[in-house]
């Protein structure tokens, strides 16, 4: 072969290898409403920005005559990119190859972009849309997998680890993303399970749709595996770019600042009216949150799920920060497993990546009664609590309301490191509720009284003194617990300054291998 043939040569086999598995299939994929993998990591990263790695690489299995059936790429496209400038490493499985089933080769050029992000500390995106092991590899696939398991572990908490999954994710695989940071779910092509519909039938007898089993909606809404329920791939791409927008490129740096023309000191006067006079009532924390970050922008995580507790992030003078706020709206904002869990994850990720923490807090306490404590409640609870008190980021709380019993130290309170902690003047601090209180204190008394409306007076006058001695900010404020009580419409100002004061916060956790927090 001539050299000007060798240069058409590869021009020509570029071509073969950007086709994966052919046009049938490709077409196949656009007729279920998927994109190939070059289409998806084209949409997600800057124009042009796509350095394609490994596209001349081929399985080497000879099993069940698979020599005869060679695709450039086997299986997944990989490289890096950039999203608004950033670089990030990407992987996509082509569902074209063998139903972007993992083989040993495939592994291995996952494993090469992972280890290249941890050597850049970068960001890794993976696309996930795979039949899972390749059949015909036995347990090369299955090694394959634990590599990637392995790189995912060793990456957790060192660069941003983000999973996407466009298709079936299912068996084992569904481990890769599930140790990744944040999990993004299409609505209508996306499954994920650990044993499929047919075996879960033989197994126990139940019949359950793919959909109900491992659909975007029931890791949404139900077990909480995924972070994000997506309409299409386009949200999808549109909103891992956001995504990393707040993060750092990894542990060692700060995540970026995007300058904003919202004014810090901007008043929001709707604040100082919007907590009810009734304490029973309700109100909507995400108007809080709306009304004092920058720009009114947060991106809600987990926002199907556990919806008692908010988690997301937003900025404040154009710096990420990472709010977690009780929802008064939902359950009356109450802790249970599910919110802790949620809550508790979040503030690891944002401590491990250098993200400051707001704390919104109005929590009538923890949810009781057996089906929490038979859930575990106790160990769910202080995963929270020991989530808050390990982070040493800057932590800024504020109580905008309720914030009681073993709720009140979990939620970021003093002792537990809280840098900044205020209250609005409608916090109410306390061991119990008022109404607990005095049926506690005064039971014997009250069952005493035996006229009724003697009784009710007794109770009213007693709830009312113990209201105006607990059920305000003023008392832990005089312990210094609350370092000041400030008007709402102020807060966006009060935080802003607080954070700029904690930027060059220092503090170190005492030397160990690894904590060993309540899992
Ligand atoms: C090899 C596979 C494959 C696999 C699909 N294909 N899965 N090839 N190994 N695991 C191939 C098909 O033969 C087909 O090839 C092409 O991919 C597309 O598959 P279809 O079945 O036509 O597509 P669709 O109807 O959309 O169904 C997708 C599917 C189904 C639901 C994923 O293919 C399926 O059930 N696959 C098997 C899933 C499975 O049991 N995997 C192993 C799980 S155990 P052609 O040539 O026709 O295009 C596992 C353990 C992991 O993963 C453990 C990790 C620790």
């Amino acid at each position: 072969m001539k050299n000007q043939e060798k240069v058409q040569d590869l021009i020509d086999k570029r071509v073969q290898a950007k086709l994966g598995g052919g046009e049938k299939r490709i077409d196949s994929q656009h007729k279920k409403g998927k994109l190939t993998a070059r289409e998806r990591i084209d949409m997600l990263l800057d124009d042009g920005s796509f350095e394609e790695l490994d596209m001349f690489v081929t399985h080497r299995c000879t099993n069940f005559g698979l020599e005869k059936e060679k695709y450039m790429g086997d299986g997944v496209v990989t490289g890096h990119g950039t999203i608004d400038g950033r670089i990030v490493f990407v992987f996509a499985q082509d569902f074209t190859v063998f139903g972007g089933s993992l083989s040993e080769t495939m592994a291995q050029k996952i494993c090469k972009v992972m280890d290249m992000a941890m050597k850049m500390g970068a960001p890794v995106i993976g696309i996930n849309d795979s039949g899972g092991a390749r059949i015909q590899e036995g347990v090369t696939s299955l090694a394959g997998y634990a590599e990637i398991f392995q790189r995912n572990i060793l990456a957790s908490g060192v660069v941003p680890q983000i999973s996407a999954i466009y298709g079936p994710c299912a068996g084992g695989a569904v481990y890769s993303p599930a140790l990744t940071d944040f999990i993004l779910m299409t609505e209508d092509n996306s499954y994920m399970f650990v044993t499929g519909p047919k075996v879960v039938k033989s197994v126990t007898g139940e019949d359950i749709s793919t959909e109900d089993l491992g659909g975007a909606d029931v890791h949404a809404r139900k077990s909480g595996v995924t972070h994000f329920k997506l309409v299409d791939e386009q949200e999808g791409a549109m909103l891992i770019r956001k995504l990393i927008s707040y993060m750092p490129q990894n542990n060692l740096e700060e995540p970026p600042v995007y300058p904003t023309n919202d004014p810090i000191d901007r008043l929001e006067d709707s604040l100082n009216s919007i907590i009810p006079d009734n304490p029973n009532h309700p109100y909507d924390m995400k108007d809080v949150i709306h009304s004092i970050v920058d720009n009114g922008e947060f991106l809600e995580v987990h926002r199907h799920y556990a919806r008692n507790i908010i988690i997301g992030f937003a900025r404040f003078n154009g710096a990420s920060t990472g709010i977690v706020a009780n929802q008064p709206n939902f359950l009356a904002g109450v802790l249970d497993v599910d919110a802790s869990r949620k809550a508790a994850r979040f503030v690891r990720f944002c401590d491990a990546f250098n993200i400051p923490i707001l704390t919104l807090v109005d929590v009538p306490g923890f949810l009781p009664g057996s089906g929490q404590e038979y859930a575990g409640i106790i160990t769910n609870g202080a995963k929270l609590l020991f989530a808050y008190g390990e982070a040493t980021i800057p932590k800024v709380t504020v109580t905008i309301r309720k914030s009681y019993g073993g709720a009140h130290d979990v939620m970021s309170c003093k002792q537990l490191r809280g840098d900044f902690n205020y209250a609005w003047p409608t916090a109410e601090i306390a061991v119990m509720g008022a109404a607990g209180a005095i049926e506690v204190l005064e039971g014997r008394t009250i069952a005493g009284i035996t006229d009724p409306a003697e009784k009710a007076k007794y109770v009213t006058e007693k709830e009312l003194e113990y209201k105006e001695k607990f059920a305000n900010p003023y008392e832990a404020a005089a312990y210094g617990y609350i370092d000041d009580i400030i008007e709402p419409r102020n807060t966006r100002f009060r935080v802003i300054r607080a954070f700029e004061a904690l930027q060059t916060k220092k503090v170190l956790n005492p030397p160990r291998k690894h904590s060993n927090m309540p899992l």
